[in-house]
C-alpha cells in the first residue's frame, strides 16, 4: 500500500516544483491532522495554533496542489502531448489500462480528489466557527487587539462573542466582515493600522440587528438605582456618596419620557455632526406622533458644517458597552470600595491617583514607577508605617498595577481618556450634553430638555449619606430648598 502510494507520488510529481508541491501538500496535510487532533483532545487551545491550522496550513496545502498541477501543465506545453499520452509517459501500462470503472490511475486520482474536497470542506467549516470565537478575535493579533480583549474579558459581555456585535447575522454580514478581516490582516502585517484604533467604528452593524437581539427596547421600563461611592484626597480618603435614580424608561408614561425614549419603537432621533468623533452636533431632530420631525439647531454651529447625519441608536450612548476604559479616579474609588486597597494608609486616594497618573514610557516602567511612588511617599512621610503596614502598601501597589495594565496600552497608544464614554456628562463634548444643552433651539424656540432631573432623580450628590435627600431636610441647612425640591421630585416621579 505504502509502496503504491510512493510510486503514485513519484509519478505525479513533475519538475522540481511539482516535487516541492508534493512535499508541501503532504507535510501540511499531516501537520493539520495532528494539530486538529490535539485541539480536539484539548491539549492545544492557543489562538495562534488555530490561525496556523485553519489558515496557514490550508493555504500551503492548496498551493502545493497548484504546484503539482503547474508541473503537469508545463510538461504538456513542452511536449505538446495530450492527457492520454502524458499519463502513458509517467505511469506504467497497468496503471493506465482502462478497467470497468476507468483506469487504475483515474480511480486513484478520483479518490485523492474526493479526500481533498472532504478534508478542505471540513477545515473551512472549522475555520468559520473558529474565527467566530472571541478567543480568535481577541488574541490572534495579540498586540493590536489586546486592549479590546482585556476590557472585554472584564465587561458584562465577556460571554458574548465579538461577532455578535461586530458582525451580526446573515450572509452579507459574514462576507463583508471576512473581506474587512482580510484587510485588517494586511494592515496588521504591514503596520498600516492607526493607533489607537479610531472610533466611532463606522462599519458596526445597526444596533437593531445586534444589540436588540438580546436587549429589545420594550424591556426597558422603570428606574435603575445607581450608587456611586467616591473618596476625597484628604488624609482619611473620606467617603462620599452620590445616588441617582436613573429614569431608563423607553415609553412616555404620563407625559414623561425616560432615557430609552430615543430608541422606542415609535420614536426616531436623527442628528448631524461636524467631526468624525460625532461630538460636535449641529442639529438633532425628533419624530413627533404625527410623523413629522422637530429639528433643534445648535447655535454654536452653521448648517454648512455638517459632514454626515445618522439615526441615533444604542451605541451613540453605549459606545463603551464592552470595551470599558475606566476613569482613573473612579477606578481607584471602586477598588477601595471593594476592599482591595486600605484607607488605613494615609492619603491613599491622593497618592494612588498620583501613582497611576505619572507619565510612564511603557508598562514595564509603570510597574516599577507605581511601586516607587507609593513606597517613596510612605517612607518619606510615615517611615514607621512602611513596616507595620507593608502588606497594605503591597496590596495597593499590586491593585494599582492591575488598574494600569487594564486601562493603559502603550503599544496601541491608549492613554487615560483615549476612549471616553458617552453615558453621562463628564464634559461638554461627550455624552448627553452634546445635545441636551441650552444652545439647541427649534424654529418655534423649544429646546431639548436639560433639567437636572430629566434623566435622573438625585438622592445624594457627594454627601456623607447615600440617601441624604430622603432624610428630613434641616431648615438651617443652606441647601434646604434644594434638598426639599429633590426629595419631592423623587417621590413624585413614582406617582402616575
Ligand atoms: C456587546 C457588544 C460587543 C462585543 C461583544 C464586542 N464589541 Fe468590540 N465594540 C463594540 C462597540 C459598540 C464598539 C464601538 C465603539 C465606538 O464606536 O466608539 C466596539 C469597538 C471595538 C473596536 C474599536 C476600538 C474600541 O475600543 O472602540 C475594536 C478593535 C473591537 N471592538 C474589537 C472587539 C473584539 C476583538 C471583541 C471580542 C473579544 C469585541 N470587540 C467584542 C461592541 C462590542
Ligand atoms: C448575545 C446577547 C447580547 C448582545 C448581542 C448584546 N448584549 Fe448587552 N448584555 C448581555 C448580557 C448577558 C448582559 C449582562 C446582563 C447582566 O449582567 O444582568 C448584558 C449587559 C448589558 C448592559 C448592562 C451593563 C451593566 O453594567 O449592567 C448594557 C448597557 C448592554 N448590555 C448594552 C448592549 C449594547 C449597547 C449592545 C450592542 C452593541 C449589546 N448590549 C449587545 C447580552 C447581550
Ligand atoms: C440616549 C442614550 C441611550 C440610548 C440611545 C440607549 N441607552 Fe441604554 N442606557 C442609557 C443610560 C443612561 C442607562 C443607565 C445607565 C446606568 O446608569 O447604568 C442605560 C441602561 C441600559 C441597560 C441596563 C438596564 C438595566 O436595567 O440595568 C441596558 C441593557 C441598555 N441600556 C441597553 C441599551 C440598548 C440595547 C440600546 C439600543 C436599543 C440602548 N440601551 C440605547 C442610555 C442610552
Ligand atoms: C444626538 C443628540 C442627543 C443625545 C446625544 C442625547 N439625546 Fe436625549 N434627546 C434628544 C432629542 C432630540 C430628544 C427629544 C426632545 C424633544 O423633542 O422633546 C431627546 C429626549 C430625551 C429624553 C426625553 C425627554 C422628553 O421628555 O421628551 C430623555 C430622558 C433623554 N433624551 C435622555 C438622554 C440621555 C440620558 C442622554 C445621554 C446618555 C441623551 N439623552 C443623549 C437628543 C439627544
Ligand atoms: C440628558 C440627561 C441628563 C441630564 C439633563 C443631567 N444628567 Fe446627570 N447624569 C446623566 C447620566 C446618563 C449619568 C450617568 C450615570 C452613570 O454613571 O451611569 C449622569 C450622572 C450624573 C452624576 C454622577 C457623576 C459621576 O460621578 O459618575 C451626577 C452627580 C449628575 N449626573 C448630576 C447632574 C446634575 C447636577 C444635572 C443638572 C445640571 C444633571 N446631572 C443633568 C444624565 C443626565
Amino acid at each position: 500500500m505504502i509502496d503504491k502510494y510512493l510510486n503514485f507520488i513519484r509519478c505525479v510529481s513533475i519538475k522540481w516544483y511539482g516535487k516541492l508541491g508534493v512535499i508541501i501538500t503532504t507535510s501540511s496535510f499531516i501537520t493539520m491532522v495532528l494539530l486538529e487532533f490535539f485541539r480536539i483532545v484539548g491539549s492545544l487551545t492557543n489562538a495562534y495554533i488555530g490561525l496556523i491550522t485553519y489558515m496557514v496550513l490550508p493555504l500551503m496545502f492548496m498551493s502545493g496542489l497548484a504546484l503539482i498541477a503547474l508541473g503537469w501543465y508545463t510538461l504538456k506545453k513542452e511536449t505538446g502531448q495530450n492527457i492520454q499520452e502524458l499519463l502513458a509517459s509517467q505511469f506504467s501500462e497497468g496503471d493506465i489500462k482502462s478497467g470497468v470503472y476507468g483506469s487504475r490511475i483515474l480511480k486513484t486520482i478520483g479518490i485523492f480528489s474526493l479526500i481533498n474536497v472532504i478534508f478542505l470542506s471540513a477545515i473551512f467549516l472549522n475555520m468559520f466557527t473558529f474565527m467566530d470565537e472571541a478567543e480568535f478575535c481577541g488574541t490572534a493579533c495579540h498586540s493590536v487587539m489586546n486592549p479590546e480583549w482585556v476590557t472585554y474579558k472584564q465587561s458584562p459581555h465577556s460571554r458574548v462573542n465579538c461577532v455578535e456585535c461586530h458582525v451580526g447575522e446573515g450572509m452579507d454580514a459574514l462576507v463583508s466582515s471576512k473581506m474587512n478581516g482580510i484587510w485588517q490582516m494586511v494592515s496588521v502585517t504591514f503596520d498600516l493600522l492607526e493607533r489607537p484604533i479610531p472610533t466611532p467604528v463606522n462599519q458596526l452593524r445597526p444596533a437593531r440587528e445586534t444589540c436588540e437581539k438580546c436587549h429589545w427596547p420594550e424591556k426597558f421600563y422603570g428606574n435603575k438605582l445607581k450608587s456611586i461611592v467616591s473618596y476625597a484626597s484628604d488624609s482619611n480618603s473620606t467617603v462620599a456618596y452620590t445616588t441617582l435614580n436613573m429614569k431608563i424608561d423607553a415609553e412616555r408614561t404620563s407625559g414623561k419620557a425616560g432615557i430609552h425614549w430615543h430608541i422606542a419603537k415609535e420614536n426616531e432621533v436623527h442628528y448631524a455632526y461636524a467631526d468624525e468623533k460625532r461630538t460636535k452636533i449641529i442639529w438633532a431632530e425628533a419624530k413627533q406622533p404625527d410623523g413629522s420631525f422637530i429639528r433643534y439647531h445648535n447655535s454654536q454651529y452653521a448648517d454648512s458644517e455638517v459632514i454626515e447625519s445618522r439615526s441615533m441608536d444604542c451605541v451613540d450612548c453605549h459606545n463603551r458597552a464592552t470595551h470599558i476604559y475606566e476613569d482613573p479616579e473612579k477606578a481607584i474609588d471602586v477598588r477601595i470600595r471593594k476592599g482591595l486597597m486600605s484607607r488605613e494608609l494615609p492619603f491613599l486616594k491622593r497618592e494612588a491617583l498620583g501613582a497611576i497618573l505619572s507619565g510612564y514610557a511603557d508598562n514595564k516602567a509603570a510597574m516599577a514607577g507605581i511601586e516607587n511612588h507609593m513606597y517613596h511617599f510612605y517612607r518619606t512621610n510615615y517611615p514607621k508605617l512602611v513596616i507595620s503596614k507593608m502588606r497594605e502598601i503591597d496590596a495597593a501597589v499590586s491593585t494599582l498595577r492591575d488598574i494600569y495594565n487594564r486601562n493603559i496600552h502603550h503599544e496601541m497608544k491608549i492613554e487615560w481618556g483615549s476612549y471616553p464614554s458617552h453615558i453621562g456628562h463628564a464634559n461638554e463634548t461627550n455624552g448627553c450634553f452634546r445635545c441636551h444643552n441650552s444652545n439647541f433651539k427649534s424654529d418655534d424656540n423649544k429646546s431639548i430638555g436639560y433639567d437636572c432631573t430629566l434623566c435622573h432623580s438625585i438622592l445624594a450628590e457627594e454627601q456623607d449619606q447615600p440617601f441624604k435627600f430622603l432624610l428630613m431636610p434641616d431648615t438651617l441647612d443652606p441647601n434646604y430648598e434644594m434638598h426639599k425640591y429633590l426629595q419631592q421630585e423623587f417621590i413624585n416621579s413614582y406617582i402616575e
